[in-house]
């Protein structure tokens, strides 16, 4: 029998990415796939144990189309120079912080979102899910409203960079293009922020006091993979979420009855239907993980999604549960040195966007003439969500 891996292809990932992680798991637990060239692993414990070990399994590698867009930032160091990167910003992504700083804006946001909406319907991804990460993004780097159609374009070009397997020279220079007009926007930000400090992010950093204090350059780098980290992560997270709750009534029933669910209905849509599917890993000596070798320059793909489906570690795991004891366990935000620096503001994010969505939609159901279907396995959520409401007499 041929090895799963050969028999995998891209077409059938995106289509339905759960139904390739079952093959491999009940087969071939860790595979090399040979249509994208990298070790695909879904086991937890074999998931876990790669992205904890940071030095034989590392971000850092000059060929990554993450570096080739955006140069040197936190998710393409490791080691020190990674934990100086991140400690730089982690201040701002405290829960405490962002409670103060971001939640009364994010909740005018929200309200603001939902007030544009016709009545009795609209497709929640184009009118909605979509458009909150960017504004919240342009609040925490303090930009003005007038960069948000600015950022959505560069970020587009940076989806597509990121995207490019095949080193398409016109999608790198359109990007290369892309990240120095993003660079030039955030050093006017950081010089602006010197002359009038204010609690933005931006701000906070720009104005560290030595030895601490970064470059402008390595600032406008690790600002842009936060700013690429924040957008469609937030986008399908909301989208799953909703899409969750609509396809399970019995546990929308629960959350409305009792709106302190909604941190569990969150943390069970990232173990179920996972935003970000995948965390890239490259080799940096022979090891040995669960019998396979891998080599030195290889690449190894840990499916966090898989993971987080794995039913040594989640009771039925292909289903939507909002009472699972263990939830919390997901990886969907990784693990290890490169856990998802902005995790709390995605939850965040989502627990407004959800309260405001339920609370003022009355009877809130997905439109049945216009079904969803979730597809991807770098992001995963429906490319559109048609909802409807019963509307105001
Ligand atoms: C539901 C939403 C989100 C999901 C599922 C998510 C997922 C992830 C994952 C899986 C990683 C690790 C990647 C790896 O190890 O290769 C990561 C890292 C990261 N994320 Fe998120 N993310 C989300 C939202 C955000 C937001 C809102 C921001 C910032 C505004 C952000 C910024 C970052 C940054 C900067 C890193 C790199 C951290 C480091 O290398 O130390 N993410 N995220």
């Amino acid at each position: 029998m041929p090895k799963v891996g050969t028999t995998v292809t891209l077409e059938a990932l995106e289509e339905d990415p759960y139904r390739v992680y079952d093959l491999l798991r009940r087969h071939e637990p860790i595979s090399r796939i040979e249509a994208i060239g990298m070790w695909y692993v879904v086991n937890y414990d074999d998931v876990q144990a790669i992205l904890l070990d940071d030095s034989n399994f590392v971000v850092g590698t000059p060929g990554s189309l993450l570096y080739d867009t955006f140069g040197g930032h936190m998710l393409t160091v490791d080691g020190a120079l990674h934990t100086t990167y991140r400690n730089s910003f982690r201040g701002a992504f405290a829960v405490g912080n962002l409670r103060w700083s971001m939640e009364a804006w994010v909740r005018a946001s929200v309200e603001g979102l939902i007030d544009s909406f016709p009545d009795g319907g609209v497709e929640l991804r184009g009118a909605f899910a979509r458009v909150l990460p960017i504004q919240s993004i342009l609040r925490l780097f303090g930009l003005s409203e007038s960069t948000a159609s600015d950022l959505r374009t560069w970020y587009d070009g940076f989806e597509a960079a990121l995207a490019n397997f095949t080193w398409d020279q016109s999608v790198r220079d359109a990007a290369h293009d892309y990240a120095a007009a993003f660079r030039g926007r955030i050093q006017e930000e950081i010089e602006h922020a010197r002359a009038r400090p204010s609690d933005s992010l931006l701000s906070v950093v720009a104005n560290t006091s030595e030895p601490e204090r970064l470059s402008d350059e390595e600032i406008q780098r690790n600002a842009s993979i936060i700013f690429f980290g924040g957008i469609s992560t937030v986008e399908a997270l909301i989208l799953n979420s909703v899409y969750a709750l609509c396809t399970h009534p019995a546990e929308m029933a629960r959350v409305i009855a009792d709106p302190s669910l909604l941190p569990a209905v969150i943390e069970e849509t990232i173990r179920w239907r996972s935003p970000v599917q995948t965390a890239t890993r490259h080799v940096t000596r022979e090891v040995k993980i669960n019998g396979v070798t891998f080599a030195p320059g290889d690449t190894v793909n840990c499916i966090i999604a898989a993971a987080n489906r794995d039913p040594a570690v989640f009771e039925s795991p292909d289903r939507f549960c909002l009472g699972r004891p263990n939830a919390k366990r997901h990886l969907g935000f990784a693990s290890g040195p490169h856990f998802c620096l902005g995790s709390h503001l995605a939850r965040l994010q989502a627990r407004v966007a959800l309260e405001g969505l339920l609370g003022r939609l009355e009877n809130l159901h997905l439109d049945p003439t216009r079904p969803a279907v979730i597809r991807g396995h770098e992001f995963h959520q429906p490319h559109a969500l048609h909802i409807a409401w019963d509307a105001s007499q």
